[in-house]
């Protein structure tokens, strides 16, 4: 038998590839051609270049690995599970792209640097369309359980002008790492939208983000914990920010000196989104004159949006 395929595939994590013969290999990569010029056919450029290439890969990832018959029939079982679990509440298939970094990557390629444009980072699954709107200062939380946290910043363009009505979608978990979506009452909470003023100023207050695990109780939770991995993300607070000739950010910000900040679960992290969230002691006067008998916090998050053509 002649190996023609052995040794390292590349990558320091890789295991070496199993010796093929020579047979086996033009065997293998015939079926890998035939597939391929199935879509010869296709009128559309675009989804024939996505189509090959995903077979190309496909194929790949299919002869390095070599599952058995049982490993793919396994494969597609986790699929199949995916899809059951999956309704308008609960999206596994989201939380997949999540954890494997898919999600983050396509954001990256997505949203390009540009001059000091606020980072974008992980959607999730759990916006809602119609969020409750809220004057400047208003109160986001709607009675979610949490610290109080007087959020404020300024929303401007790469220039640095000052974005006047710019809309800001807020949304976040409550201190038991839960959010509305996931109560079984219904009410809508931690979640409300608000406009800039003139000067492109915001404030309001919500709860001080905690960290929380994503949903892991179906066969992603179950991929976690078979490879060792921590569903919980680091604590963090929502933003969707929009503004006419701007690039749509979807981002968070993130807080300073959470232990979680280096494991976040869907690789959502960007150093730039780290904010300091500063702890007031109990009885400290407020920005806007609000008694709170207990602890609260307040963060600064200045956001700079790319021109839409970016
Ligand atoms: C979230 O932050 O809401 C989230 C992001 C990705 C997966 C699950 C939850
Ligand atoms: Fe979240």
């Amino acid at each position: 038998m002649t190996d023609v395929r052995t040794g390292p595939a590349g990558g320091e994590h890789e295991t070496p590839r199993p010796p093929v013969s020579a047979e086996q290999e033009a065997r293998e990569e015939e079926l890998l051609q035939r597939v391929v010029r199935s879509f010869g056919q296709c009128r559309d450029p675009r989804l024939k270049q996505v189509m090959v290439s995903l077979v190309e890969h496909l194929h790949a990832f299919l002869r390095e690995v070599r599952p058995t018959e049982e490993e793919w029939a396994a494969a597609i079982a986790f699929l199949t599970e995916a899809g059951h679990i999956t309704d308008d509440r609960r999206q596994e298939f989201v939380l997949l792209s999540d954890t494997l970094g898919a999600s983050m990557q396509t954001i990256a390629i997505n949203n390009q640097a540009c001059g000091d444009a606020t980072e974008a980072t992980v959607f999730g699954p759990f916006f809602v369309e119609g969020s409750p709107r809220i004057p400047i200062g208003g109160d986001m939380s709607f009675g979610a359980t949490g610290e109080p946290c007087w959020v404020e910043g300024t929303v401007t363009g790469s220039d640095g002008a000052p974005l006047a009505g710019a809309r800001i979608e807020v949304w976040e978990a409550d201190e038991e790492g839960l959010y509305d979506v996931q109560y079984d009452d219904g009410r809508t909470a931690a979640r409300a939208h608000l406009f800039t003023d003139r000067q492109g100023r915001y404030s309001f207050w919500g709860i001080t983000p905690t960290p929380y695990p994503i949903p892991h109780d179906g066969p992603v939770g179950r991929m976690l914990q078979a490879v060792g991995r921590s569903p919980y993300r680091a604590s963090h607070l929502h933003f969707m920010v929009m503004a006419d000739g701007h690039r749509r950010l979807v981002t968070h910000v993130f807080v300073r000196g959470d232990q979680l900040l280096d494991r976040d679960s869907v690789f959502g992290v960007k150093e730039s989104l780290v904010k300091d969230f500063e702890q007031q002691a109990p009885g400290t006067a407020t920005p806007d004159g609000r008694r709170i008998g207990g602890t609260w916090s307040k963060v600064r998050f200045d956001i700079v949006l790319a021109p839409a053509d970016a």
